[in-house]
């Protein structure tokens, strides 16, 4: 067992630099945050209630990196998710690409408000990753609002989901959950990092935790790459071993 603490701690931190995705690959990150205690999400079950300001910062920084921003149709619906909104610095963050990334939700059901600003607003336009075996109703109706990509029979596939995005071009990819979403993330092998931020908080109760899934048959092993703290917040950055 070894401190963390070294010559430098206590200096701040360029986050653009520590957070910076490899190069020259598709790179899948997941960005989630748990209290102490394991709990992805506080009493009015967001989990906006569980950060802090760096928190928010971290977030922000992590969708003006990405090429696109993956979520679970669960979180879009509770966290009530419209159109990415720029960050303070994305300016240069986003030289030669559009101004915000798309969102990509992911639903089978498609119960989604496709009349509302996340499917009206949004430029560019919302992705919709989907089933062969969505309601074909809704299908129809989310082909006109969003670019739907069918990525599997009745269960998104995010190996083929990760290889369509790619082909849009689409190559730092950043998942914002939720546990649902992640878990069948892991579960396809395609996360290559998890960053967790861990609030120095204990909540108890029967939140879920960041996983929230089937168990794996062998546990997916992370390796540590960095870990930063403000305020008592731990900001951990993981790579797939
Ligand atoms: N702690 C954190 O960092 C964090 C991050 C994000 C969210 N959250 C919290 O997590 C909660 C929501 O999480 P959740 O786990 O319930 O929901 P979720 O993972 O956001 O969304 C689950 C939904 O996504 C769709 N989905 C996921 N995987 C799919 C697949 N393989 N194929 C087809 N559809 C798929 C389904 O949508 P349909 O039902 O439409 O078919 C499913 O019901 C909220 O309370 C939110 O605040 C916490």
């Amino acid at each position: 067992m070894r401190r963390l603490s070294s010559d430098d701690a206590g200096s701040e931190v360029d986050l653009v630099e520590a957070y910076a995705y490899p190069e020259g690959r598709t790179w899948l990150r997941a960005n989630m945050i748990s209290t102490l205690d394991g709990a992805a999400w506080s009493l009015e079950g967001r989990s906006g209630g569980l950060g802090n300001e760096a928190d928010r910062r971290l977030f922000s920084l992590t969708r003006g990196m990405a090429d696109v921003v993956i979520a679970g149709a669960g979180t879009a619906r509770v966290e009530g998710y419209g159109p990415v909104d720029p960050g303070a610095g994305w300016d240069e963050l986003r030289k030669g690409r559009t101004a915000v990334p798309p969102l990509a939700v992911v639903s089978r059901s498609l119960d989604l408000d496709l009349d509302g600003p996340l499917f009206t607003e949004a430029d560019p336009r919302t992705i919709l990753l989907t089933v062969a075996d969505a309601p074909a109703d809704r299908l129809v109706k989310a082909r006109d609002r969003a670019d739907v990509i069918i990525a599997g029979e009745h269960a998104v596939d995010f190996a083929e989901a990760r290889r369509r995005l790619e082909e849009r071009g689409h190559r730092r990819l950043v998942c914002e959950g939720g546990p649902h979403t992640l878990a069948q993330v892991v579960a396809d092998g395609v996360l290559d990092e998890l960053c967790l931020t861990l609030s120095p908080k204990l909540l108890s109760g029967t939140a879920s935790r960041v996983l929230n899934g089937t168990v794996l048959a062998a546990p997916a092993g992370m390796r540590l790459q960095q870990v930063l703290e403000d305020e008592g917040f731990l900001f951990l950055r993981y790579f797939k071993e």
